[in-house]
């Protein structure tokens, strides 16, 4: 039987559409649109591409276009929907007016999917909601993915393993059963990166004012966070760890001892709730 050739829209290139472009196996698309209504944005794209900055250059397939043609997609073609929260509401009227219904993914925060149904009519089998972050630039993300329910099962279906391959071009996936597992993991791996980069910016600052340059501050705290994380994916036990590599009367005590006196794991979890809460409110 003959392949079936899909084509993949993405809806809204910003920032996390381009990372996920970037990464993904292109060629299992007959072709990739770029639905883009910002002629700005447009004109950045075709910039970016005819210089070949950084890693960009749209491949033969892409094309930019500023609205969806509405009897041009068919049922096997995939929507990505990767506009603003606030925005999905207009764009899911837009895929209500095609004249067939493509499977969609949202990577929208927030939205959840019986809110995406109601806008499109749709069923629950037709659309899967993920939440990335930021590293997937980098192709170090994980995303947390909810689709239909199902945890196992699912990922061996057609819809389940074009998903997977998409996400897993930008780092790892964790398929969750329930949708809102999705408000903890946007707490968590979704805020995430901005978390790690506020303490990143208070070492570079420490370090700077204990006498380095910034240039070579930025250098060690940066190493040092990557390091600790690659280390860190091997041990079952951290608070173990940080007792045996705290040496009696020595550096990494002494700082730790504030850390607790300040009581800075009260603080953490205090700010992760904040943002599950959060979370949690904007998906109503
Ligand atoms: N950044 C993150 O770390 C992160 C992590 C997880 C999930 N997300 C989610 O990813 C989504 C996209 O974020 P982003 O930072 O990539 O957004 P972004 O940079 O603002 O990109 C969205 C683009 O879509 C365009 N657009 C809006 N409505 C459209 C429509 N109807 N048709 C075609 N294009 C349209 C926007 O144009 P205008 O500017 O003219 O509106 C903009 O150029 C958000 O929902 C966010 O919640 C982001």
């Amino acid at each position: 039987m003959a392949k079936i050739k899909r084509d993949l829209y993405f809806i809204g290139f910003g920032n996390m559409a381009q990372a996920i472009y970037q990464r993904m196996d292109q060629s299992v698309y007959e072709n990739i649109f770029l639905v883009e209504k910002s002629s700005q944005r447009i004109k950045e794209i075709k910039k970016m591409d005819s210089i070949g900055s950084g890693e960009f250059c749209l491949s033969h397939h892409t094309k930019i276009i500023k609205k969806l043609s509405k009897n041009k997609v068919t049922d096997f073609d995939i929507i990505l929907i990767a506009v603003k929260p606030t925005q999905i509401k207009s764009v899911c009227i837009q895929i209500k007016g095609l004249t067939k219904s493509p499977f969609v993914i949202s990577i929208a925060a927030g939205v959840n999917t019986s809110k995406i149904t109601k806008y499109l009519d749709y069923s629950t089998d037709r659309i899967a909601r993920t939440m990335p972050n930021l590293c997937a630039k980098k192709g170090m993300a994980i995303t947390g993915i909810f689709y239909n329910g199902r945890n196992n099962s699912i990922k061996k279906t057609t819809h389940g393993s074009m998903i997977s391959k998409i996400f897993t071009s930008i780092g790892q996936v964790l398929w969750v059963e329930q949708e809102s597992d999705l408000n903890s993991i946007t707490a968590i791996s979704g805020s995430g990166p901005a978390y790690i980069y506020y303490i990143m910016n208070a070492m570079i600052d420490a370090a700077v004012e204990i006498g380095l340059k910034r240039s070579d501050a930025q250098r060690l705290v940066v190493q040092t966070i990557i390091g600790a994380g690659e280390t860190g994916k091997d041990i079952d036990n951290l608070g173990s760890e940080i007792i045996k590599v705290s040496s009696k009367g020595g550096t990494t005590e002494k700082a730790i001892s504030i850390f607790k006196q300040k009581k800075l794991d009260t603080i953490i979890k205090q700010a992760v709730k904040a943002a599950y809460k959060r979370s949690k409110e904007l998906s109503k």
